[in-house]
């Protein structure tokens, strides 16, 4: 490796470790060190000036991937949330905003407004938009609950809810969740209300309708716990591949990754699993992930907390087709994982004040060393 770029690399990673380090011992100390906090805080300045200047997204575009964030356009007016979604994502998913029940609260309205604002500020700020979601059994309009219509009545409603969003921002969507979490864990069709009154080729039809209104999109089944071999993946491999087969337009699998540290995934299974997706000629997405920790979260479960969102990173970087690596959200002001799972939380990368966690260094790290090893001065170096 070119000798500079290799001391900047580790002087960098050396700047994290004792970031780190320092914070544990200056926990450990407690109060009377003061002088030692000095240097933590001035340690960790530098760091943050370091990656201000190297944020999460150009790391990530220089290791050809995408990474990225939910985004809920209730906190757009916070500015701290702006600025620090704005520098470190390269694409954003829309968090609830597209989902059926806010889209399309009564059978002759569309809600576009909350959508628009997020898509608005990925526009101006160059990152791509995951659409999230248009088919899925929770989070529906009342209409569509309690709905009495007969077998043609569902299909047309479907197909013109998914003709009508999918349209809307035609050519402005990277990628959509056309459907969202349709097995259940035992490996069957989830029993929805789109199964009970379509029936199982709802899934086929919807990758279709989407197709038809933006032929530039791609399209992803989305699932959570699909992140190693089970009998739920198994499942989702077995009707990907059908789709395939007939000729449906899908294009991707979503692996959710929400997950605890209680209980984190075994990165070489996960690798296992994607790959056998991949082989399948689709790309794979980490789409939401977040790793819940049991509150009060310490300085060590933190680490380890770090490690594991490392380890999945690294996953992806080392799979073929995996091109994106998706929060569910990124500070932990705002997550929905203390509603979800009560007594968990801290699940994100920035603490409630948009101060970077060790996950956060460990991502960039991760990014950062990898850059700097495909940097092309290494290969201009070799031979001299
Ligand atoms: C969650 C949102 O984050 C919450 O704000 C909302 O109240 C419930 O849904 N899997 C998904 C996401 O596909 O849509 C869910 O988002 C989290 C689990």
């Amino acid at each position: 490796m070119n000798s500079s770029l290799g001391s900047v690399l580790g002087f960098v990673s050396g700047l994290i470790i004792m970031a780190i380090v320092s914070a544990i011992m200056v926990e450990d100390l407690g109060e009377e060190k003061e002088s030692l906090r000095k240097e933590v805080d001035f340690m960790r300045n530098t760091l943050n000036r370091i990656t201000k200047i190297a944020p999460l997204r150009l790391l990530a575009d220089k290791n050809g991937i995408q990474i990225g964030t939910c985004v809920s356009s209730s906190h757009l007016a916070d500015r701290d949330y702006v600025e620090t979604l704005t520098r470190e994502f390269s694409v954003v998913t829309t968090e609830n905003e597209l989902k059926f029940e806010i889209v399309h609260p009564s059978p002759n309205s569309y809600v576009f407004e909350p959508a628009d604002r997020i898509i608005s500020v990925a526009e101006a700020h160059g990152m791509k938009v995951r659409g999230h979601t248009l088919v899925w059994h929770a989070q529906l309009p009342s209409w569509i609950v309690n709905g009495n219509f007969a077998k043609e009545e569902w299909k047309s409603i479907l197909r013109e809810h998914i003709l009508t969003v999918v349209g809307r921002y035609r050519g402005r969507i990277w990628a959509w969740d056309v459907v969202n979490e349709a097995v259940d864990d035992t490996g069957s069709l989830r029993d929805t209300v789109w199964l009970k009154n379509i029936g199982p080729e709802y899934i086929e039809l919807a990758f279709r309708w989407a197709h038809e209104a933006d032929p530039g999109a791609l399209l992803f089944y989305n699932d959570y716990g699909i992140e190693e071999v089970n009998a739920k993946s198994n499942a989702v491999y077995n009707l990907v591949k059908e789709l395939l087969e007939r000729g449906v337009p899908i294009h991707g699998v979503g692996f959710q990754m929400h997950v605890s540290l209680d209980n984190p995934p075994n990165p070489k299974k996960v690798a296992e699993n994607i790959k056998r997706f991949t082989d399948l000629g689709l790309q794979v997405h980490i789409t939401e992930m977040d790793v819940r920790i049991r509150l009060p979260a310490t300085i060590d479960e933190l680490i380890r907390q770090a490690q594991v969102y490392r380890e999945i990173l690294e996953v992806c970087l080392n799979s073929e087709n995996c091109t994106a690596f998706v929060m569910w959200g990124f500070t932990d002001k705002y997550s929905w994982i203390p509603y979800a799972f009560p007594g968990y939380g801290a699940a994100l990368i920035f603490d409630e004040n948009y101060l970077p966690k060790p996950a956060y260094y460990a991502l960039w790290e991760t990014l950062f060393s990898r850059a700097i090893r495909n940097s092309p001065a290494r290969t201009e170096t070799t031979g001299s």
